[in-house]
């Protein structure tokens, strides 16, 4: 029997994380190898010419899977319809813009873009927020969308929990299939939290095993957490590819579910749950059955850990903050 194709939406599909998303998604690493996609990239006109140069690339790996794709800069024409909806596409800080500037700018983006989903979206769909700063635009996109579950709008702190992963693979000379039940707490920024005390590695707590209070505190969690600021110095542009890898591995997961005994960090909406005020959309440990993510109940939370949750948790209030006094939510 043929399946529908589901439809996926791309925004921001000419930039850099698009072009290293795009062909992975067509080529079934999204939503799995029998799983037929439609293609809808979003652009702002200007850049409409370069989506349709990626487009002609994507014709021309005659993915089996590839049903279609269509291009636009229009948000009603890019949501309609659309299951599984990556926000790339955001207004990044240029010099001399302050953070005010750049919440604005990026409400621009965000709130149409809500209103879109919301008019037009498929009754399952799954929106993920890339676009930086990730937390508060899915946020703002959220607040614009009140017909769709509120749970439905995610970040992507992903990458930040493949980067702990690798980091503390390295330090203990483990595989990182090794490593289960690590944690990124918070935001997508320098404030996150990636935390080692609930993590396993070959069963064993990784806290414990890493035995190394000095290298958590002053090596592994400022690494985690600048790691994209070191890229950006270190490529002269922002994470690309492992960017999209996470987005595919966040949509991956929360459609097919995570593995027995372990767990991945996702940016959700908070349901109040180890103190972070409902509503804010910020990361915790998450498992996913049946195309429902839950979050992980019952965890100790040490001061050392409650200082560096508090804290990034306070950031995101305060981003919260900031778009509604400027009107965004
Ligand atoms: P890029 O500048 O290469 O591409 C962004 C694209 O978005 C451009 O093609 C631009 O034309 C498009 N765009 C801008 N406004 C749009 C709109 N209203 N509708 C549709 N498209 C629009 O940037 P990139 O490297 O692909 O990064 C995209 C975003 O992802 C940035 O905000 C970046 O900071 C963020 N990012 C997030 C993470 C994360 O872990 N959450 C990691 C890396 C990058
Ligand atoms: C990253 O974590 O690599 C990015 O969010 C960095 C950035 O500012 O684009």
């Amino acid at each position: 029997m043929t399946r529908t194709p589901v439809n996926v939406t791309v925004t921001g599909a000419a930039g850099q994380i698009g072009y290293a998303l795009l062909f992975r998604i067509a080529s079934g690493q999204l939503l799995g190898a029998d799983v037929p996609v439609r293609l809808r990239l979003l652009e702002i006109p200007q850049a409409v010419k370069a989506a349709e140069g990626t487009a002609m690339e994507l014709d021309d790996c005659a993915f089996p899977l590839l049903s279609g794709i269509d291009i636009t800069d229009d948000a009603k024409t890019a949501f309609d319809g659309v299951n599984v909806a990556l926000l790339v596409g955001a207004r990044p800080r240029t010099k001399g813009m302050e953070r005010g500037d750049l919440l604005q700018a990026n409400g621009g983006i965000f709130k149409p873009q809500g209103e879109a989903i919301n008019a037009g979206a498929a009754d399952d769909v799954r929106v993920l927020v890339v676009g930086n700063p990730a937390n508060t635009n899915a946020l703002i996109a959220q607040q614009h969308a009140p017909d769709v579950p509120a749970g439905r709008f995610t970040a992507m702190t992903r990458l930040d929990h493949n980067r702990a992963l690798s980091q503390l693979a390295k330090k203990l000379g483990v595989s990182v299939t090794d490593i289960k039940k690590l944690t990124i707490w918070g935001n997508h920024s320098a404030t996150q939290y990636p935390d080692l005390f609930h993590a396993e590695v070959n069963g064993q707590n990784a806290a414990q095993a890493v035995n190394d209070q000095k290298w958590l505190e002053d090596d592994f969690i400022p690494t985690v957490a600048k790691r994209g600021a070191a890229i950006i110095e270190a490529r002269g542009a922002s994470s690309a590819a492992s960017a999209a890898n996470a987005a595919i591995d966040h949509i991956h997961d929360w459609v097919n579910g995570t593995a027995e005994g372990d767990w991945v960090s996702m940016a959700i909406p908070s349901d109040g749950s180890y103190g972070v005020p409902e509503g804010i959309i910020s990361s915790f440990p998450v498992t996913v059955t049946d195309g429902e993510y839950e979050i992980v109940q019952g965890l100790e939370i040490d001061e050392f850990s409650r200082a560096r949750i508090d804290a990034s948790v306070a950031e995101l209030v305060e981003e919260r903050d900031a778009v509604k006094a400027l009107g965004l939510i």
